[in-house]
């Protein structure tokens, strides 16, 4: 299967840095079509239609993902967005980043029902979990492994610790593809291209300059 490359944009950029972001990609988008890497970004709401925008206009191979959704269907929740409601412009929702664990005190019940919203509106989805004894709730499709003091330090976990984690997930939820995050830049992914189980990254801050992430790309698409 083809490796996944995953923006997590987080809540960086406004409308002009995130054009800005758009037209270098689309300056080299003839490298996004010949590649064989799945290519996901998930801006922040605000950001999602000029993001599915510029994909539609010029025809670029990605995905567009949404960084979380309302456990509550449509309805009287101020602020929330429903499954059904993102259902039309992204494909992909990020679910229980440890960002959102920590900062908004998200629980595993919650999460368990936001993954229902989104599994029932048909939408993909991407579980962030910690550790090899995380539970993945039916309605998963993929799981990014991204532990708390890998992300945004500049230090990835250690790859053997990697391999371990995910052989653990994967003997419990086979069914699942695997994504690791956490430092993940240009230098540091080598490291974890041949490990097993793994089918792509969950991309942070390396994800934001459009000279980074198309970098990341092309390292994936010499992966076979
Ligand atoms: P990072 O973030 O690549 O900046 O470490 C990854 C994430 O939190 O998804």
């Amino acid at each position: 299967m083809n490796t996944i490359i995953a923006a997590n944009w987080k809540s960086h950029k406004n409308r002009e840095d995130a054009k800005k972001f758009w037209d270098e990609i689309i300056v080299q988008k003839e490298m996004l079509k010949t590649s064989s890497v799945e290519v996901l970004l998930c801006p922040p709401f605000s950001l999602l239609s000029d993001a599915i925008d510029a994909v539609r206009v010029h025809a670029l191979p990605i995905s567009i993902g949404a960084q979380n959704v309302s456990s509550f269907p449509e309805g009287a929740y101020t602020g929330e967005i429903a499954a059904t409601q993102l259902a039309g412009l992204a494909t992909h929702v990020i679910i229980g980043h440890s960002e959102r664990r920590d900062y908004l005190q998200e629980s595993e019940h919650l999460i368990e029902m936001k993954i229902k919203q989104a599994k029932d509106a048909g939408l993909t989805v991407i579980l962030c979990v910690q550790d090899k004894d995380a539970t993945v709730y039916e309605g998963v499709d993929i799981v990014a492994y991204e532990p708390v003091h890998a992300i945004g330090t500049g230090t990835p976990d250690d790859p053997l610790h990697v391999q371990e984690t995910l052989e653990a997930l994967f003997s419990r939820y086979p069914n699942v593809r695997f994504l690791y995050g956490g430092s993940v830049n240009p230098d540091t992914i080598q490291q974890f291209l041949a490990i097993k189980h793994i089918s792509g990254f969950l991309v942070g801050g390396a994800s934001l300059e459009a000279s980074s992430f198309m970098e990341l790309i092309g390292i994936c698409n010499t992966k076979k």
